[in-house]
């Protein structure tokens, strides 16, 4: 596993980290057991960064990341992981409209409470990067939020702070890393999504800012293992963002880029996951992990030859403007 700097933190991340959405619930079917052993196996290749939130399962996320840990601790095991959570605004439209304030969505209460739970359920006594888990850019010319988070900083129950940003208007933070108020940022990035290279990761390195990659796969269908006829369970989110003709057109795109990879030495996933770590801005990728062979599978990339700039410059070729498609259809 190589490491990287964590912006212009004191500290330094694993290229590939771990994302713990899929953990928590709401991927179908999803065993403990399963989630505990992919957890180890990250952490025994060398993954210190793991990403969760309050959201993952109502704190199954947290809490499986947290009995993880004391695991190890107890086992004598002397290293120090790195754990990023997530406190959603307060109940409300998702993302937040122009027309929402930040003081009710994020008012100090809800943020210390919300805070506090984050806390007990990873059983921790202070949490090394609380990122917001969206925004709205109607917020950016008084971010009052990162005000109280700071002062909570001040207080030792936070390291970092980050912001996680809305699909819709990535971008929409861009003002938050000039302004100084966000240590991070947690980004979609992908062969699909490569809008965040106009502007967004070029700021980001002139901030000092750490870029997490989420999403690197998108959602799974730039592993290369769909086919339009991939079916979701009902408790699967991805029968919605797959809805339709969406994943016929997904599959389509990925056969695509198979033939550029002909020749290249990378599977899928492993060119996925290069593609992104090839921006200097990158600090981690965190693709979703929930079994130990994908565990595998995901931290073996890292030592991976680099990719070259001409399978670089085919992969630009198939940026897809397709629109967002977190909503459902
Ligand atoms: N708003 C936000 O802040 C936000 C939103 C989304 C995600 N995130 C974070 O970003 C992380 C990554 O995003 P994601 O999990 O949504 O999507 P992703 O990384 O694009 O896809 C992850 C899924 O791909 C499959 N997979 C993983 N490794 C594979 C491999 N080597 N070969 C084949 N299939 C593989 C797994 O699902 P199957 O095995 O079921 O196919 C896994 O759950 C999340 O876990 C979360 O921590 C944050």
């Amino acid at each position: 596993m190589q490491y990287r700097p964590f912006g212009k933190q004191n500290f330094r991340c694993s290229e590939i980290g771990f994302g713990a959405w899929a953990i928590g619930g709401a991927w179908g079917a999803q065993a403990d057991s399963d989630s505990l052993a992919a957890l180890h196996r990250a952490l025994d290749l060398g993954v210190n960064f793991i990403d969760t939130a309050a959201g993952y399962g109502n704190g199954r996320s947290e809490r499986l990341i947290g009995q993880v840990l004391r695991e190890r601790a107890a086992a004598g095991k002397k290293e120090n992981v790195f754990v990023a959570t997530k406190t959603p605004p307060a109940p409300g439209i998702w993302p937040p409209s122009p027309y929402c304030r930040a003081e009710v969505r994020y008012a100090e209460d809800y943020l210390r409470e919300n805070i506090a739970t984050r806390l007990a359920t990873l059983g921790a006594d202070r949490l090394d990067l609380l990122q917001l888990h969206t925004w709205t850019r109607a917020w950016n010319r008084n971010p009052t939020p990162f005000k109280i988070l700071r002062q909570l900083q001040h207080e030792g129950l936070i390291g970092l702070i980050g912001v996680s940003t809305p699909e819709f208007d990535q971008n929409s933070v861009i003002d938050l890393m000039r302004g100084g108020w966000v240590d991070s940022v947690q980004v979609i990035y992908n062969i699909f999504d490569q809008e965040p290279a106009a502007e967004l990761l070029q700021v980001a390195q002139e901030c000092g800012v750490g870029i997490i990659v989420r999403v690197a796969f998108d959602e799974g269908v730039l592993t290369g293992k769909f086919t339009p006829e991939t079916k979701f369970a009902a408790d699967d989110f991805r029968a919605l963002y797959f809805a339709g003709d969406r994943l016929e057109r997904a599959v389509a795109h990925t056969e695509a880029i198979k033939l550029e990879l002909a020749d290249s030495g990378y599977s899928m996933p492993q060119a996925a996951l290069k593609f992104v770590l090839a921006h200097p801005a990158v600090s981690t990728v965190i693709p979703g992990i929930r079994t130990v062979a994908q565990a595998d599978a995901n931290c073996g990339v890292s030592d991976l030859p680099a990719m070259s700039p001409a399978l670089l410059q085919k992969l630009h070729r198939h940026n897809w403007r397709r629109g967002v498609w977190y909503g459902g259809k």
